[in-house]
């Protein structure tokens, strides 16, 4: 069957990290993918999250320098060069594989979430944060099953926001623009707290989970990352018996 023009745009979306700084992303379209964000499921609609519209030069350096120095940690230090070379074996020219192991292990490669124009930084950057009290109201406690009033959990809002946040990538593609989700800043409980007070996130009711990096793609960039195929990672009934189309 051929891929009808949605089906296209997902498959084609990919992570931008280099951004044509002479364009801006203007209010309105950051407001139609906000919207378009807003339109994802979330258990009992509660819509468990909020989105910090960053445009603030110096913002946006805080936040992609706690990306550098995370980077440099994670890639740099703690992930043993073997595993990088693993893990980016689709890339088959040596010189590239080279270049993005280097500039992985320096950080450098998160540099655009600064914003700044000689790194091709990103116009604007979305911090999606979620609410850790999120419960539902509308059941009784049902033991066992996360909530206190009801069955929503705090995870249910890491879920529905993860939601909230591809529906956003998708829109912004849709528009022509480029996005990058990106956790690394966000992933260690002291670089959310000093985020969390730049922006005035209510911690620990509210927390910042991810960021997408939002602007014009300075190359097009459709090839990508390869992904397993339905064989590969879906099951029939049970767990060992492969899906296959039946002809
Ligand atoms: C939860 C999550 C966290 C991610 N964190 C980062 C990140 O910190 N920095 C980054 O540049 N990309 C990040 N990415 C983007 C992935 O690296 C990227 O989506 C993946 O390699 C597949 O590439 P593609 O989106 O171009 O297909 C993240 C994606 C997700 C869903």
């Amino acid at each position: 069957m051929e891929d009808n023009e949605v089906i296209r745009m997902i498959k084609n979306r990919r992570a931008i990290r280099d951004y044509d700084t002479s364009k801006d992303v203007s209010d309105e379209l950051i407001y139609k993918i906000i919207e378009a964000g807003g339109y994802a499921p979330s258990a009992e609609n509660q819509q468990p999250w909020r989105v910090i519209v960053v445009r603030d030069k110096e913002l946006q350096k805080f936040i992609g320098q706690k990306a550098v120095e995370r980077t440099i940690l994670l890639f740099g230090r703690a992930t043993p060069r073997e595993e990088l070379e693993r893990r980016l074996s689709y890339i088959k020219s040596k010189a590239s594989l080279e270049r993005t192991i280097d500039i992985l292990i320096s950080g450098a490669r998160f540099e655009y979430i600064k914003g700044e124009p000689e790194t091709d930084g990103a116009p604007v950057l979305l911090v999606l944060c979620i609410d850790q009290t999120h419960v539902g109201n509308s059941q009784p406690t049902l033991r066992g099953t996360g909530g206190v009033y009801g069955w929503s959990s705090p995870r249910h809002a890491v879920i529905a926001g993860s939601m909230m946040m591809q529906n956003m990538a998708l829109a912004a593609a849709a528009l022509g623009l480029g996005t990058c989700v990106s956790s690394v800043q966000l992933d260690h409980f002291d670089d959310i707290e000093e985020i969390s007070d730049k922006l005035g996130v209510p911690l620990p009711h509210w927390k910042p989970i991810l960021c997408l990096t939002v602007g014009y793609p300075k190359f097009e960039r459709t090839l990508g990352p390869p992904r397993q195929p339905p064989e590969e990672i879906a099951f029939l009934n049970h767990w060992d018996k492969p899906f296959e189309v039946k002809e």
